[in-house]
C-alpha cells in the first residue's frame, strides 16, 4: 500500500504519516527533509540558495542515509528548501529516489507538497492534512522553543505565510490538493485525533467508501 500525504507546513503531514506508518508496518518517508538538505549543503559551501548551479550540484549528490534531521529542522534551513524546491532541475533530481523508496515493498508513507499529484499519482490513498496559518505557526513556535530555538510567534507565522506563497504559486509542482485527495482539516484537533481521522480515511478508502 502506498499512502502519499500532502500539506502545508505545520499542518501534522509529518506526525500523521509517522503513525500511519507505524500502524501499518509501512516505511516513512519525510520528503521535505530531502530538499532541506540540499538546502543545507548549498548554504554550507556559503552560496545562496538561489543558485541553481549549486542546488542542482547537491540534489543529484544526496545520501538520504546520513541526514542529520535535528540539523535539517532548522527553521533557515526550512525557507532556503523552499527556494531551492521551486528550481525544476532539482525537483527533476529527487524523483526516481522518491518513487522507488515508494514502490519498495511492503510499501509507504511519503509527505510533502506533490506526492499526490506528481511523486506518486497512483497511489492507494491520499490525504491533504491543512490548518490556519495560525494554528500551524503556534505549533511550528511551541516545537522550535522545545527544541531551544528562540524564535517569537509572529516571526514563525510570517515565515509560514511566505513559505504557503511560495510553495501553491511556484510554476512547477504547487503545493495543491489532488483531485482524489481527501481532505483533513486539524485547525481544531489535537494530534492524537488528528492521526485517528487519517486512519479513519485509510480504512474507508481500503474498504471502497472513500473516494467518490
Ligand atoms: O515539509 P517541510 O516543511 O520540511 O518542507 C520544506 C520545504 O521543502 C517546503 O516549504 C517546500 O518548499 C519543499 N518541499 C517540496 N516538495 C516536497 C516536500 C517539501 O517542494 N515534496
Amino acid at each position: 500500500m502506498i499512502i502519499a500525504i500532502d500539506g502545508p507546513a505545520a499542518s501534522g503531514k509529518g506526525t500523521i504519516g509517522k503513525q500511519l506508518a507505524a500502524h501499518y508496518g509501512l516505511r516513512h518517508l519525510d520528503t521535505g527533509l530531502l530538499y532541506r538538505a540540499v538546502a543545507k549543503q548549498v548554504l554550507d559551501t556559503g552560496r545562496p540558495p538561489d543558485d541553481a548551479e549549486a542546488a542542482i550540484a547537491a540534489a543529484k549528490s544526496l545520501d538520504p542515509a546520513r541526514f542529520d534531521e535535528a540539523a535539517l529542522k532548522a527553521p533557515a534551513i526550512g525557507e532556503a528548501a523552499s527556494v531551492v524546491s521551486a528550481i525544476p532541475e532539482v525537483r527533476a533530481a529527487l524523483i526516481n529516489f522518491q518513487r522507488e523508496f515508494a514502490a519498495t515493498p511492503p510499501g509507504a508513507v511519503l509527505d510533502g507538497r506533490d506526492i499526490g499529484t506528481i511523486i506518486c499519482p497512483r497511489a492507494d490513498v491520499k490525504i491533504f492534512v491543512t490548518a490556519s496559518p495560525e494554528a500551524r505557526a503556534a505549533r511550528r513556535g511551541k516545537e522550535y522553543r522545545a527544541a531551544g530555538q528562540s524564535i517569537d510567534d509572529a516571526t514563525v507565522l510570517a515565515d509560514i505565510r511566505r513559505r504557503d506563497e511560495r510553495d501553491t504559486g511556484r510554476a512547477i509542482a504547487p503545493l495543491q490538493q489532488a483531485p482524489d485527495a481527501h481532505l483533513l482539516d486539524t485547525t481544531d484537533m489535537d494530534i492524537s485525533t488528528a492521526i485517528r481521522a487519517a486512519v479513519d480515511i485509510v480504512e474507508a478508502t481500503r474498504a471502497g467508501r472513500g473516494r467518490g
